[in-house]
């Protein structure tokens, strides 16, 4: 399948880390749900620090029921497993991306929604990769499913960080992320969850 939109991802996760995840699938979709949970949150957040823009509050409550709607779908994969949804993991991935991408300022509007694009684009780029690969009909039918609402997902917070700032600006901060996106992304230790390391070599 190809991507027609243009990612803004720095390292490209190698396809050894479907075989490498897909050991534990219900740790997987376990931290799967927590992510879709997490993004409703973090819409939701954007929407209580932004009351004066209200397209921006229109688009991010859809986001943030679309969240809850993949959150649901994979908390009933799940439970039809016979697992049950884990506590939610520490994963450091998207506190250290805002971290270490505002390095001690206050993060503000264009922080948040370009470390909200990256989570998607990486959210994506995985998916993807579990869409085409994974050796698991209904698992791979449900990523392959996640596809376009993700991407829309990552399209909606790039063209909001665009609407809201200068071009030049957002290139600029977009690729100085993206740069540190990578760098978290790949210095993580593998794990069963959606934003982990890479796969162990071998
Ligand atoms: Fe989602
Ligand atoms: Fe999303």
């Amino acid at each position: 399948m190809s991507d027609t939109l243009v990612t803004p991802l720095q390292w490209a996760t190698p396809a050894a880390w479907v075989d490498a995840v897909a050991t534990d699938r219900i740790a997987l979709l376990s931290d799967h749900a927590h992510c879709e949970l997490k993004a409703a949150a973090s819409a939701q957040a954007l929407i209580a620090k932004n009351t004066k823009r209200p397209e921006l509050i229109k688009e991010l409550l859809k986001i943030a029921h679309e969240e809850l709607e993949h959150f649901g779908r994979v908390v009933s994969i799940i439970e039809a497993r016979g697992g049950c949804l884990a506590p939610v993991s520490g994963n450091r991935y998207a506190g250290e991306l805002l971290r270490r991408g505002v390095s001690g300022r206050s993060p503000h509007l264009l922080d948040r929604l370009l470390v909200a694009a990256l989570i998607e684009a990486r959210s994506l780029e995985r998916f993807r990769l579990l869409a085409d690969h994974l050796e698991d009909e209904e698992l791979s039918a449900l990523y392959a499913d996640l596809l376009t609402s993700e991407a829309s997902h990552r399209a909606f917070f790039l063209d909001a960080a665009k609407k809201n700032f200068s071009e030049e600006e957002v290139s600029s901060e977009l690729e100085r992320f993206a740069a540190v996106e990578a760098e978290v992304i790949r210095e993580l230790p593998f794990d069963h969850l959606v934003h982990s390391g890479p796969p162990p070599e071998g």
